[in-house]
């Protein structure tokens, strides 16, 4: 069987895309930092007749991030798919934005990132296949309050790319997606920081959006399952923005 491993699954798009390549036959590894969070998204999958186990990791902690890898293979039986998703915002223009905003963000992105890629390798090398597919963001082009989270965005792009050339001959694929405005937790938390309600600034991103609407997790979810699948055989080091035409 399958088994993917996708990081900061407790909610949002990490929930949708693990219930998603649930869907499409694998077995999931729910990881995120609490690890009682990832109960209802164990529950869903369980309720999908799939198999899934709560895996407590903090993407930034080195030793965490092995253990958590190596209990996964362990628990299911492989490691095909690592879906690198974990995230978090410290909003601040740069004249306001403290060391420890700037630390954080490129922690959980980018470090965060290179210690489950390199976890995850060490168990898709010897099998000679596997899929990593990166989160990155319409933000990686620029996006004012965000100097932290654009370098970290814009960084796991060129991350994508390096690891496509290192590890494709092995055989894995590496590609990202770089995802619009999608409406989760952390975009209703971008909302309460600009004083209007989630509603409001999903409405007025939607008018200036070419289709019209604002994402959902499940049209992300949607396109690391291409990534994750063999219909992507011959992909790698991209990075697809999924976004409704947003940033064109
Ligand atoms: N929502 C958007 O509009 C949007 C747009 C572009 C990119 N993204 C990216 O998509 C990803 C998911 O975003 P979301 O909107 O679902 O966010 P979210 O805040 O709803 O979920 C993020 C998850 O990551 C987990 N997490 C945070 N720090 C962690 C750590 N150190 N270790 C393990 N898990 C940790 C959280 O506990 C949470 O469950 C993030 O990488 C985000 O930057 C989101």
């Amino acid at each position: 069987m399958t088994v993917a491993f996708v990081t900061g699954a407790a909610r949002g798009i990490g929930a949708a895309t693990a219930l998603r390549l649930a869907a499409d036959g694998a077995a999931i590894a729910v990881a995120d930092i609490d690890e009682n969070a990832c109960a209802a998204t164990v529950d869903a999958i369980v309720g999908l007749g799939s198999k899934a186990v709560a895996i407590g990791c903090d993407v930034t902690d080195e030793a965490q991030v092995d253990a958590a890898v190596d209990r996964a293979a362990a628990e299911l039986g492989s490691l095909d798919i690592l879906v690198n998703n974990a995230g978090v915002l410290r909003d601040n223009l740069l004249f306001k934005m403290s060391v420890d905003d700037w630390d954080t963000v490129m922690g959980v992105h980018l470090r965060g990132a290179f210690l489950c890629s390199r976890a995850a390798q060490r168990h898709m090398v010897p099998q000679r296949s596997g899929k990593i597919v990166n989160t990155s963001s319409v933000s990686a082009l620029g996006n004012r309050g965000q100097a932290n989270y654009a370098a970290a965005k814009a960084g796991i792009q060129g991350l994508t790319r390096t690891l496509a050339m290192e590890l494709g001959p092995f055989g894995i694929n590496v590609n990202a997606v770089a995802p619009g405005f999608i409406a989760t937790e952390m975009t209703a938390a971008t909302a309460a920081r600009m004083g209007v309600s989630a509603e409001d600034l999903q409405a007025k991103t939607a008018e200036i959006t070419p289709l019209r609407r604002v994402g959902r997790p499940e049209d992300i979810a949607n396109v690391v399952s291409f990534l994750a699948s063999d219909n992507a055989a011959f992909v790698t080091g991209q990075t697809i923005y999924v976004d409704g035409g947003r940033r064109l």
